[in-house]
């Protein structure tokens, strides 16, 4: 089948490429004459583990193309994704303006009937508005059908994700479209939900905040842990074995990051609150998730007494591993909170430099992990890189002014830094 997936970002360039992979033809289409320029060279615009490849072998095939042109996109296939960003305004809202826009696009250059389908995160009843919008603006009086298709990819994880995902989910009123999505997605020979429009759009929002507020749970754990000598990897593990918990999403560190988790659960919360409907449940989740970060800071700085002139090396800035991604990392606000104690930071990340040259300003860019904890009176790890776990840290302890180490991800055992002699201080754990 034909598709077009409009918005290259990371939804929609492994959307499309995922599409393209099981054996349709798909132009991905971009506003940012860059990020296609690139793609035409085979550079990808992002880092996820798997994508160049497919993306090579896709394009070399001819079932994959790359374009800026819009309307002319539009018109060479049936079904439509729109993959657009849909950040947050500065009221926590989505801004569904990048939607709206590819809509109104769509509107006007269709020339026979489409399936438009929303791939990127909205808010419930947004459906709605892309069928008035689509119905208004129609220039050339053709039939639209809208669909919402929720993503449930992971950074660092989301070629699998698509390609053996747990469910699709559709919805649309149209028995139609309904046959026309699931002949699209019977290659994966995935369970597939069909149900309406808006129980479609909710049920993302619904997973995302209830991932978030497992961590937060987990979070909040911790804190105890920590307050009454209890040990949260136990704790969790204990809790894990019963099946109606499972041990998914309940690792506590410094919180959940991404572009996703604070985006979704924000909006969540605003949705409920514009029907009427006060979510204190998700504002409580993100306030844990905030405060983990000032724990974190605070911690530091409880062992030092005063952070003025210490050098704090930081390991590990993405919002995770496998991911380039700093959006909303928790890295960047703990590395905030130590400057204005007045801390130097140096950093490495294996992967998010880039990015964070864009980033962060008054931190020393290091080459690796050795060359960032020279000399620094202590070295703080934010993202669990395995490669940090394989590091030859009796090594590092010769290298560091006094062998301090603060983990946000606990990503060593106690027994493992007890025995290589380092000052070890995690999150829900006894320091060591
Ligand atoms: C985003 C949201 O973060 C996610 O929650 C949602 O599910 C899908 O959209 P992501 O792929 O990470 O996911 O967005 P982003 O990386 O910002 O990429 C969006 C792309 O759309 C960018 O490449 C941007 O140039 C492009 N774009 C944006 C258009 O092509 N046209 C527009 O009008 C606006
Ligand atoms: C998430 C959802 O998992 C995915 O289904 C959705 O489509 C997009 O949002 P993503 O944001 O890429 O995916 O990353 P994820 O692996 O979910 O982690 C999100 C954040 O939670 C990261 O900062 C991670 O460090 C944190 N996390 C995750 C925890 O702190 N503890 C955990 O147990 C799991």
């Amino acid at each position: 089948m034909k598709v077009t997936v409009v918005g290259t970002g990371y939804v929609g360039l492994v959307t499309g490429t995922c599409l393209a992979e099981i054996g349709h033809q798909v132009i991905c289409v971009d506003n940012n004459t860059e990020k296609i320029d690139k793609l035409h060279k085979g550079i990808i615009p992002i880092y996820e583990p798997g994508l160049e490849d497919l993306v090579r072998r896709n394009t070399e095939q001819n079932r994959l193309f790359f374009s800026i042109d819009l309307p002319r996109s539009i018109n060479e296939s049936e079904i439509i994704f729109i993959a657009v960003g849909t950040p947050s305004k500065p009221n926590g809202e989505a801004d569904l303006s990048y939607v709206e826009n590819v809509a109104y696009e769509i509107a006007k250059a269709a020339k026979d009937p489409k399936i438009v389908v929303e791939k990127s995160t909205v808010p419930v009843e947004t459906g709605n508005r892309l069928y008035e919008i689509l119905h208004t603006q129609n220039g050339h009086k053709v039939k639209f059908d809208v669909v919402s298709n929720p993503e449930f990819l992971r950074e660092g994880t989301a070629v699998s994700d698509f390609m053996r995902p747990d469910r699709i989910v559709i919805g649309t009123e149209s028995e139609s479209s309904r046959e026309k999505m699931k002949r699209l997605y019977d290659p994966l020979k995935a369970p597939i939900i069909f149900t309406d429009i808006s129980s479609a759009e909710l049920i993302k929002h619904a997973s995302n905040s209830f991932l978030a507020l497992k961590i937060s749970y987990a979070n909040a754990l911790a804190n105890i842990c920590e307050k009454t000598g209890a040990n949260i990897d136990d704790v969790v593990y204990g809790m894990s074995l019963d099946k109606r918990i499972g041990p998914h999403f309940l690792k506590a560190g410094i919180g959940y990051g991404g572009s996703c988790f604070p985006k979704d659960v924000d909006a969540f919360v605003r949705i409920a609150a514009a029907k009427g409907i006060s979510f204190g449940l998700l504002e409580e989740v993100q306030s844990i998730n905030e405060l983990q970060r000032t724990n974190f800071v605070e911690k530091i700085q409880k062992k030092f007494g005063s952070l003025e002139g210490k050098t704090i090396a930081v390991l590990g800035l993405a919002f995770k591993p496998d991911t380039d991604d700093l959006r909303s990392a928790p890295a960047l606000d703990i590395i905030a909170g130590l400057q204005k104690a007045g801390a130097k930071i140096r950093v490495f990340d294996p992967v998010a430099m880039d990015n964070a040259n864009q980033k962060l300003s008054n931190v020393e860019f290091t080459v690796n992990e050795f060359d960032c904890m020279k000399g620094a009176d202590a070295v703080a790890i934010m993202t669990e890189w395995p490669q940090f776990r394989g590091l030859d840290w009796k090594q590092a302890k010769t290298i560091l002014k006094k062998p301090i180490l603060f983990d946000g991800r606990n990503l060593f055992s106690l027994e493992q830094m007890k025995k290589i002699g380092f000052e070890y201080i995690s999150v829900g754990r006894k320091p060591v």
